[in-house]
């Protein structure tokens, strides 16, 4: 089975051709992030504009590339949330258009599902839907979330971030070091040449339990990064960094305050019950600090930990494709009728 993959719920614009799951036939990706540089973060009127001029030659692109031809397309899957509403929009038309046009089923797909489908992408890669429960941890510039997967195909948060996603917290802290944008792979790197990564000591971004933004999770499983955030700013205010070896050693502290806050709340959750794997997706798990740790806290509990390849880390339409085809033996829950969902959750109904 051949699925066309759409994915346009942030600054990307992407369409990927997918046979049977694995076998990746083209995965096209526009960045948007030269768009957004300057103005330091993404700008949803900017996004959704851009994917309005790019969506149809993205996917005229990808279709080409596959080799497999219009005709080769057996169903289409889109992004339906969440993520920003003029974003996704345009993904859910454009996917109607082509589903109506070719007279194919049309999908659905949760943004966060299918990035913890992602290191399932290679022919090589265990079947989901063999494994036994699985425990997700979704990191990007737009979400951090601890999912538990009982069965391959649903999906309950227990932890998750009260404020800022670890890969927003990762580009203002770059901002506020005079980095570069995005300020992940910044930080990353910078923090690489540091001679120390406890130089400063930030606070540990565990919410007080008790607090109602918690909304019935457990403290113990959730993250919170506003006052890391808030305690570089002090600092950087305070005590300017007088070359980059110091901005480096900061920007060390700070990367290791996030990866200790997510790989804590992971390793916690691996002590709650028994999983088969620990499956991490989303951009910042391509950060280097944050697959060293969590390979410790995976092996630590005798898990495997199951990542994806580096180009699917972030937002991909390759994994909505993907994804869709673990669903295809159900009706589609799609139709016509499919609207944009921008707070979509983890295990919630599309059409719900
Ligand atoms: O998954 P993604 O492409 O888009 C969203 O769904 O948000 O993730 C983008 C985020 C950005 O915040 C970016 O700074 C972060 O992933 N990121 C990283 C690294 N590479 C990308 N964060 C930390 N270390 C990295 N190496
Ligand atoms: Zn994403």
């Amino acid at each position: 089975m051949t699925i066309l993959g759409i994915e346009t719920s942030c600054d990307e614009t992407a369409a990927a051709v997918v046979r049977d799951g694995r076998e990746t036939l083209s995965n096209v990706v526009f960045s948007q992030i030269p768009l957004h540089r300057p103005w330091g973060g993404v700008v949803p009127e900017i996004a959704g504009r851009s994917h309005v001029e790019k969506i149809g030659g993205v996917i005229e692109e990808a279709v080409r590339a596959s080799g497999a031809g219009w005709g080769g397309i057996d169903a289409v899957a889109v992004t339906c949330g969440p993520g920003l509403a003029a974003s996704l929009l345009v993904g859910v038309s454009a996917a109607k258009g082509v589903a109506l046009a070719l007279d194919r089923p049309l999908y659905g797909i949760n943004h966060v599902e299918a990035h913890l489908h992602t290191p399932f992408l290679s022919p090589g890669a265990p079947d989901p839907a063999a494994c036994g429960p699985m425990l997700g941890l979704a990191v990007s510039g737009g979400h951090t979330a601890l999912v538990d997967m009982p069965r391959y195909g649903e999906y309950r948060v227990i932890g998750q971030t009260l404020d800022d996603a670890c890969g927003e917290a990762f580009d203002k802290a770059a901002k506020l070091l005079g980095l570069g944008y995005p300020g992940g792979p910044e930080i990353d790197r910078i923090s690489r040449e540091a001679a120390r990564r406890d130089a400063v000591r930030f606070p540990l971004g565990v919410p007080r339990p008790g607090t109602s933004a918690l909304g019935g999770l457990d403290a113990s499983l959730c993250v919170s990064f506003s006052g890391l955030k808030t305690s570089l700013l002090y600092k950087v205010r305070a005590e300017p960094p007088r070359d980059r070896a110091e901005t480096a050693e900061i920007a060390a502290s700070y990367q290791e305050a996030v990866v200790r806050a997510i790989a804590g709340r992971t390793a916690r959750a691996l002590e709650r019950r028994r999983y088969s794997a620990l499956v991490a997706g989303g951009g910042v798990s391509l950060n280097s600090r944050l697959r060293a740790r969590l390979a410790e806290v995976a092996s630590a509990a005798g898990v495997p930990l199951l990542l994806a390849k580096p180009e699917y880390c972030g937002d991909n339409a390759a994994m909505i494709a993907g994804l869709a085809f673990m669903r295809h033996s159900v009706p589609p829950s799609a139709s016509l009728a499919m609207d944009a969902m921008p707070s979509l959750r983890p295990g919630e109904n599309p059409l719900g």
